[in-house]
């Protein structure tokens, strides 16, 4: 095992994240940091961090394309807590050289395309967020999906050539909500109309009952329910 993610595993107290993040942020100072989508369990893992005081850096990727709503909980969550959300944009020229030459719904129309706006609008800002971190902490939860199912809750990102760490990993999505409502987090109001898993506003839609958590996620796509954010 390699050097960072010994020490990152030495941090890990399974039954407390509080404890976990503590250590993690001690371990590796300002070199932690935290991405939040502004999804439920994403507001779980900010409200630990921010109410209990710790020094993570906590950031999103504004894509441009996102739900009014979304940038609504932002301003909540900024409001309540006091504390910053560093908010990062794609790079300029890219995201205007894509709509000139593609139109500004290029993603409908092949999975290349999608992948280039997913590369344009999060990969290069997160690339730009990540800089320097050497442990990266998400919301990432097993019942999102098989791929993620047999994530551990402290991984190497090879890729990357960094620590993951997913607090919520082995969370089920009705202790997510339950903790929300007993906790008053702010938190999306698509979510109570079907929403379950949200990310950009044209590449989203509200799900049935029954069906799949991130069926609504490039739901025109068949297969790749991933926007490159993660890759393994
Ligand atoms: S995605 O790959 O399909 O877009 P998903 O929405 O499931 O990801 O979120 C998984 C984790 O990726 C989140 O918990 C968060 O850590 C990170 N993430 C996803 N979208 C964003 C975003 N716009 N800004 C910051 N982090 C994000
Ligand atoms: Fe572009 Fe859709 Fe990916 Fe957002 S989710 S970056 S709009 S393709």
């Amino acid at each position: 095992m390699n050097e960072l993610m010994k020490k990152a595993e030495a941090c890990l107290h399974e039954q407390d994240i509080v404890a976990t993040l503590r250590e993690l942020s001690e371990a590796f100072k300002e070199r932690v940091a935290f991405s939040t989508s502004l999804s439920l369990e994403d507001q779980i893992i900010t409200h630990f961090i921010f109410s209990h005081d710790l020094p993570i850096r906590v950031f999103t990727l504004d894509t441009g394309r996102l739900f009014p709503q979304t940038y609504e909980t932002l301003e909540r969550t900024r409001k309540k807590y006091g504390k910053t959300i560093e908010v990062y944009f794609p790079p300029q020229e890219e995201v205007e050289r894509m709509v000139n030459e593609k139109g500004m719904f290029s993603f409908y129309e092949s999975v290349e395309n999608r992948k280039e706006c997913c590369f344009i609008r999060k990969v290069l800002p997160l690339n730009r967020a990540l800089k320097g971190v050497a442990c990266w902490i998400t919301g990432i939860r097993a019942e999102h999906s098989p791929l993620r199912s047999n994530m551990r809750l402290i991984e190497w990102d090879e890729s990357r050539q960094m620590v993951k760490y997913q607090p919520l990993l082995h969370w089920t999505t009705p202790q997510v909500e339950a903790f929300v409502k007993e906790h008053n987090i702010p938190y999306n109001p698509l979510f109570d109309q079907g929403f379950l898993s949200i990310g950009c506003q044209p590449c989203t839609r509200a799900v049935a009952p029954g069906e799949d958590i991130r069926a609504g996620r490039w739901w025109w796509e068949q297969s790749h329910k991933e926007c490159g954010l993660h890759a393994r």
